[in-house]
């Protein structure tokens, strides 16, 4: 089929990408010209393992540009996936989804289009689009939109790092619409997918449990709400874990343990159980924060998903307070805090506990060394107030450190000599965020070993 899509973020591109991969014919579209050129060249403007080689094998099928004409007409299926940042009162900016919207209406050519809402917006926004895409091919074209394209929603469940794994063999397909000829188009275009017939790469073999894909097909309203339900549950259950960590801590419990125990349960499952200092990134954040909001509008409140926020709040606060009560006075004390990104294999730096620990760090008066093995580069554009804080090693952030804390389970950190590092310390002092280290290890190795509770 031929697929454009709009925006090449992370979930732009994989979807591009995979698309290309499994056959179909796809241009990517994308207003940053610089973007546009990199991915042309084979480079990617994200940290995204399997990535390039990806792209390499698509290369033949995928193209890149900046422009609405070249990618839009012919289309048979148009995924918008623009960024949705959040506004300061919660809800999301669809500045970039209006103008990908309008453009996109302007440049629908014959034949019938379903112009797919990839990017998380909020309940009822897939109405908003039809909308806005009506308006815009009317106005071009001159005559009334009837029946030359459909609004979906295909909410995306890919995480960071292994989005596309995620995008291969997900667990699920989720469509809404109200129009059954798009959901058609759309069963079409995910066939390889669902069914699993396609070839799979050689750097990401088919997970041997990963069978048919069930698809959800649905309304649009319903599928606009699976996607923030089933985030906000996820973010509801790494809270849940972190605070009975926090109890754990207090009657002496074990907190892996009281996970693992728990999780071994058909019911409730091991994953997203991990305990921790919590989430960040781009979706559970804002998702959460945009959930909330919408439900205002119809003045309903969400008493467990604003806990979960204040929970994961609290995780980052609890590590500030761990120091705190470890070294009483924070001022002029070397803190190394070790990885950047808001999980591993991924440079993104939104909504990480890295960067809001530093802050409350400095606030207090000590210095901070910081490091990550990937995202150093980006995190020094982004926030070049912190980049003098930056070391260009793991090794710099120990010396002289009164506390080491690890903030993003990098394999790169578990790998470190951890005896020798010790050497260097002021005071050997671990705190562990993700625990992840063994803890009677770094005991023998001669550190005083901390966790966020348990
Ligand atoms: C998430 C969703 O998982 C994905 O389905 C969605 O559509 C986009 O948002 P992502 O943000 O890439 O994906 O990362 P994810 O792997 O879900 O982790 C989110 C955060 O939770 C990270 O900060 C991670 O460190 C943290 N986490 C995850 C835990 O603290 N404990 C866990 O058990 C799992």
């Amino acid at each position: 089929m031929k697929v454009c899509v709009v925006g090449t973020g992370y979930v732009g591109l994989t979807t591009g990408v995979c698309l290309a991969f499994l056959g179909h014919e796809v241009t990517c579209v994308d207003y940053d010209a610089a973007k546009v050129e990199l991915l042309r060249s084979g480079g990617t403007p994200i940290y995204e393992p399997h990535m390039t080689e990806l792209l390499a094998e698509a290369a033949e099928r995928l193209s890149f540009t900046t422009s609405y004409a070249d990618a839009v007409p012919g289309a048979e299926v148009v995924f918008i996936a623009v960024q949705t940042p959040s506004l300061p009162d919660g809800n999301p900016d669809l500045a970039y989804l209006r103008a990908a919207a309008e453009s996109v209406g302007q440049h629908i050519g014959a034949g019938f289009t379903v112009v797919v809402n990839k990017s998380t917006v909020p309940i009822g926004s897939g109405n908003w689009v039809d909308a806005i895409l009506r308006e815009a091919f009317e106005r071009t074209h001159a005559r009334r939109a009837d029946g030359e394209f459909s609004v979906a929603s295909n909410p995306e469940f890919l995480r960071e790092g292994v989005a596309i794994a995620d995008t291969l063999y997900p667990d699920r397909i989720v469509v809404g619409s109200d129009n059954p000829r798009a959901l058609d188009v759309l069963n079409g275009l995910y066939r390889a997918i669902l069914n699993q017939t396609f070839t799979p790469p050689t750097f990401l073999p088919r997970p041997d449990e990963v069978g048919a894909v069930p698809m959800v097909s649905t309304d649009l309203a319903s599928a606009e709400l699976i996607k923030y339900a089933a985030n906000a549950f996820l973010a509801i259950k790494i809270s849940y874990i972190n605070e009975i960590g926090r109890l754990a801590g207090k009657v002496g419990a074990d907190i892996i343990e009281v996970a693992r125990g728990t999780g071994l349960d058909a019911r409730i499952g091991p994953r997203f159980l991990e305990p921790g200092i919590g989430w960040g990134g781009s979706c559970f954040g804002k998702d959460t924060a945009a959930l909330i909001t919408t439900a205002g509008d119809y003045h309903h409140d969400m008493p467990i998903v604003q806990a979960a926020r204040e929970v994961n709040l609290r995780q980052r606060r609890a590590v500030v307070d761990r120091l705190l009560d470890e070294l009483r006075i924070l001022k002029g004390r070397r803190i190394g805090l070790l990885g950047l990104a808001f999980k591993p294999d991924t440079d993104d730096l939104r909504d990480s506990p890295a960067v809001d620990i530093a802050e409350q760090l400095i606030a207090h008066g000590a210095r901070v060394a910081l490091h990550d093995p990937v995202a150093a580069q980006r995190f020094a554009r982004e926030r070049p107030d912190l980049a003098p804080h930056l070391c260009s090693t793991a090794e710099e952030v120990f010396d002289d450190s009164d506390a080491v804390v690890l903030i993003t389970k990098w394999a790169h950190y578990l790998d470190l000599d951890w005896g020798k590092l010790a050497g260097l310390m002021r005071t050997p002092r671990v705190l562990d965020g993700r625990h992840c280290l063994d803890a009677a290890r770094m005991t023998r190795l001669g550190y005083r070993y901390l966790s966020v509770g348990g």
